[in-house]
């Protein structure tokens, strides 16, 4: 299997319960390597530029208020499969719906306070992660 990268987003809900430290033991855990990390909070035009796929979805704006409504942590996640791994980690958008010892099913609040961000694909997790990190900064 190829090593990868994957973007990863500990979302507002999060760090204001301060749960950082138990997501990052979820994805240490499951074998991927924190690369790079920055705590940060997003403006508004960086939310509407992170999210543009999804300007047209009925949720754009409720999602862009909520991922500026605290600070975020932002981090690299690298190792065997680390795409689908982190989202595995990750479980179902709606916590309803996902699996026990996920992240999203132990720790999400709702749909929209969700925990983390996943990238879902190996495409967008190259340019999500350029979004955030200069090369320089990312150490496997
Ligand atoms: S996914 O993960 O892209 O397949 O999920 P998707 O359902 O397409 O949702 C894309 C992102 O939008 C968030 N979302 C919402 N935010 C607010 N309100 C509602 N109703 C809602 N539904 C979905 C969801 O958490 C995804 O955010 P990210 O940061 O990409 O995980």
């Amino acid at each position: 299997m190829a090593i990868e990268r994957t973007l990863s987003i500990i979302k507002p809900d999060a760090t204001r319960r301060n749960l950082t430290g138990k997501i990052n033991a979820k994805f240490e855990e499951a074998g991927l390597t924190i690369a790079a990390t920055k705590r940060l909070q997003l403006t508004k035009a960086q939310a509407e530029a992170f999210y543009a796929v999804h300007s047209a979805r009925p949720f754009f704006n409720d999602l862009v208020s909520f991922m500026i409504s605290g600070p975020i942590v932002a981090q690299v996640l690298v190792g065997e499969n680390a795409v689908a791994k982190n989202r595995e980690i990750m479980g179902a958008t709606n916590p309803a719906n996902a699996d026990a010892g996920t992240i999203r099913a132990e720790f999400a609040e709702s749909i929209e306070a969700n925990s983390v961000h996943g990238s879902d694909s190996l495409e967008n997790a190259a340019n999500e992660v350029a979004f955030f990190f200069a090369e320089i900064e990312i150490v496997a």
